[in-house]
């Protein structure tokens, strides 16, 4: 039946989206399946069912496509669609509520401070980097692709970086800064067939990954095989499948990591319940790697596609 590859939406990763599920567009028609474009920031997602579609692949980014409500809207249309369910979905796109289920099941996450909207004076804020130490990030709680984001490396940074990331949230994420290398690793299937995909150690130009290095910019290195030992690389497996079953993720997902260099022990910082799919994107370099290529991939969460 025909196939909504629902993308753009209306997040600030918008862009992002539009470029993935583009990429998911192609890939999808070069296989032969019966898929159109649906860009939820034009149209209502109850023309779904009018329209005759049978499934659903979920290529946006962000709120109101990576955070349940879609997830939410289908299961209520009956259409199943490719990824995790409403409820991971929802605390997956919170990173305070994921770093609490992983604290309290014991997986390593680096400590944080989270503001409210009500605690976002000078004196509050002044106080975090004698809690976490500096640098410090401080980030929106429920953003992608580094928007919002800051590293912040003196208590006169503080008030800017948490205005700037009050812009896209009602409350702040600070979190202690893990020093050492930046690491994702894919997870593909569901339950107990979810297999970890190989590491992605990110080498970005002075450890910057940013907007722009993600998506624009051929300067960052990405290194597959992660050049990490075997058994490093097994931990960060191990980490990174129990991070994805405890939060109930299903169907794809990408946890991004830091290794930290003084001990080498790794920290998890996020799970991504709909990971980018654009030309400089992860997991379809880490797939790759295994044999499955991009359109194969895209086949392949298609087909696991469920209510
Ligand atoms: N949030 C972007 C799309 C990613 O994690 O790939
Ligand atoms: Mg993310």
């Amino acid at each position: 039946g025909k196939v909504a590859v629902l993308l753009g939406g209306t997040s600030a990763e918008r862009e992002v989206s539009l470029m993935s599920g583009t990429g998911v567009l192609q890939a999808l028609r070069s296989l032969g399946v019966d898929a159109h474009a649906f860009d939820p920031a034009e149209r209502s997602l109850h023309e779904l069912k009018a329209d005759g579609f049978a499934r659903a692949f979920i290529a946006l980014h962000g709120r109101h496509g990576e955070d349940g409500t879609v997830q939410g809207t289908l299961e209520l249309l009956g259409i199943p669609y490719t990824g995790s369910g409403v409820m991971a979905s929802a605390i997956c796109m919170d990173k305070v509520m994921t770093k609490r289920v992983w604290l309290a099941e014991g997986l390593p996450t680096p400590r944080w401070v989270r503001l409210g909207a009500g605690e976002l004076q000078r004196e509050r804020v002044i106080a975090v980097p004698d809690e976490l130490g500096l640098p410090l990030i401080v980030k929106p709680p429920r953003e992608g692709s580094s928007i919002g984001i800051s590293k912040v490396q003196g208590y006169s940074e503080m008030q800017d970086a948490v205005q700037l990331a009050a812009r896209y949230d009602h409350d702040v994420l600070c979190e202690e800064f893990i020093e050492g290398t930046e690491l994702t690793c894919p997870v593909l299937g569901s339950g107990d067939a979810a297999r970890a995909l190989p590491v992605i150690r990110i080498a970005a130009p002075d450890g910057n990954y940013d907007y722009e290095h993600k998506y624009f910019s051929d300067d960052t290195g990405y290194h597959i095989p992660s050049g990490l030992a075997p058994e490093e690389e097994a931990e960060v497996q191990r980490l990174t499948l129990a991070a994805y079953r405890v939060l109930g993720c299903r169907g794809w997902g990408r946890a991004d990591l830091m290794l930290r260099a003084s001990d080498r022990k790794p920290f998890l910082l996020e799970m991504n319940t709909s990971p980018g799919m654009t030309g400089h994107s992860l997991v379809p370099m880490s797939a790759k790697a295994v044999g499955i290529d991009y359109p194969q991939l895209c086949l392949q969460l298609l087909q696991a596609a469920t209510l």
